[in-house]
């Protein structure tokens, strides 16, 4: 059987470890507590209950394929240092890993590749920055350039506070060194569709479309988060994965090939369904947390194989999805994202119900919250009601204190509403 290595801690992880346990033998380097408690709770003979964590670093763990999670490790070369130890690896090097670690690089790729996307400026200095704020009308977008955790994006109605917020981000003080250059943007308004590309170097295979829900409150009241739920399918959003594919991911792999970059692994496009046509608001270069929780369950066949022939530049077979509908509920710590709490005792889990699967995030030894977003809760169902239904009654049964959650994740897709319409 297929030894696979995913790195990282969070509940995209361990969605990543329950998929490729349908055809590999999985590590987690170094997973979390809740991963190891949801495998000793989870049907014996189900993938989930074969997720295994470890605290060895991936460089000292023989696998035959490295799927890398979180961005910040791909940004810092894992890729590069486990390919120089000739590993199979899923994930860009560093050198495509700055789509996503310098927001600045990617606007310029973009505009490079004749990707739509909005009209920006980059600075690393106050008085230029703050003169070309007051060129644009409100919304005012601000963007940290270097890594902030889905929280460096602020979008606001007040020139004051967008002023302030690029004072304090090209000072440090909001985000240290990953600020001290921006993006201010032009304000972009329509729905958001997350399409999310398996690339080879040459080729991108679109996964089904997905939407998330980055704020923190029901409907999109407070802060950006790193996102509280997620459904798949999107219903309206056929055709327009094809088109996103044709205008945006396949001419960014395209650029980033010209300039040398071998990219493998995950180009994610966030778009912004505008009336002019849908524009890039971002690229990722890993799968989107917590989209992966919806795309994973959903996806048929064999998904290690089809990760290995991506890591080996040979991407052959479509992915396919299911018929069915997936939805996920995140469960955040009690001040989530400002300053979440630790140690507050998870109970329930053990009592979610069938067809709900949990994956862990910010879970610590003893089963105790140690992060912002603790909990996945996702089910699937014979269509978004279904599958939110299930999602919301399973999430029901787990608690600690000051838990958080929007009770509005997949609301109006369930009832049908289509995007961008
Ligand atoms: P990003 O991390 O760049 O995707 O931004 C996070 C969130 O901020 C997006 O999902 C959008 O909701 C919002 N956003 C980003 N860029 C813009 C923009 N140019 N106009 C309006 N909203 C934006
Ligand atoms: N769901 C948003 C992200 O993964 O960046």
């Amino acid at each position: 059987m297929t030894a696979v290595c995913v790195v990282g801690a969070g509940a995209r992880e361990h969605a990543l470890a329950v998929a490729l346990a349908r055809t590999a033998s999985v590590v987690v380097s170094p997973g979390n507590a809740g991963m190891t408690a949801l495998a000793a709770l989870a049907d014996p003979a189900s993938p989930a209950s074969r997720v295994r964590c470890t605290p060895e670093p991936p460089e000292a763990i023989a696998a035959d394929l490295f799927v890398i999670g979180p961005e910040g490790p791909l940004v810092d070369g894992l890729a590069d240092r486990l390919r120089a130890q000739e590993k199979l690896v899923f994930g860009p090097g560093s050198d495509g890993a700055r789509v996503e670690g310098s927001k600045a690089w990617m606007k310029a790729l973009l505009v490079d590749a004749g990707v739509a996307t909005a009209a920006h400026g980059s600075f690393a200095d106050e008085a230029p920055a703050l003169a070309f704020l007051r060129t644009l009308p409100p919304p005012y977008v601000v963007k940290t350039d270097g890594l902030a955790a889905g929280k460096g994006v602020l979008v606001t109605d007040s020139l004051a506070e967008a002023a302030d917020d690029v004072r304090a981000k090209l000072s440090g003080a909001a985000f240290g060194a990953a600020g001290r250059r921006v993006v201010i943007e032009e304000g972009l308004s329509g729905d958001e569709l997350s399409v999310i590309a398996v690339c080879d170097g040459t080729r991108a295979q679109p996964l089904a479309a997905a939407q998330d829900f980055k704020r923190a409150g029901d409907g999109d009241a407070g802060p950006n988060t790193g996102g509280m739920g997620a459904f798949s399918p999107v219903p309206g959003a056929g055709d327009l994965v094809d088109r996103v594919m044709d205008q945006a991911v396949l001419p960014t792999l395209a650029a980033l090939r010209r300039r040398g970059i071998d990219y493998r692994g995950v180009l994610y496009a966030g778009i912004m369904l505008t009336s002019d046509g849908p524009k890039v608001l971002e690229f990722n270069v890993r799968f989107g947390d917590p989209e992966a929780q919806v795309l994973l369950p959903r996806w048929q066949g064999d998904v290690t194989a089809a990760l290995a022939a991506a890591a080996g530049g040979r991407l052959t077979d479509s992915p396919r999805f299911s018929d069915q509908a997936a939805v996920c509920v995140v469960l955040a710590a009690h001040g989530y994202p400002v300053s979440p709490r630790a140690g507050d005792a998870i109970t329930g889990l053990e009592q979610t119900g069938d067809g709900v699967q949990v994956y862990a995030a910010g879970v610590g030894p003893g089963l105790v919250t140690s992060g912002g977003r603790v909990l996945s809760v996702t089910a699937l169902g014979d269509d978004l009601q279904e599958a939110r239904a299930r999602a919301y009654a399973g999430a029901a049964h787990i608690r600690w204190d000051g838990r958080q959650m929007r009770t509005d994740i997949a609301a109006r897709a369930a009832q049908g509403m289509k995007v961008g319409k």
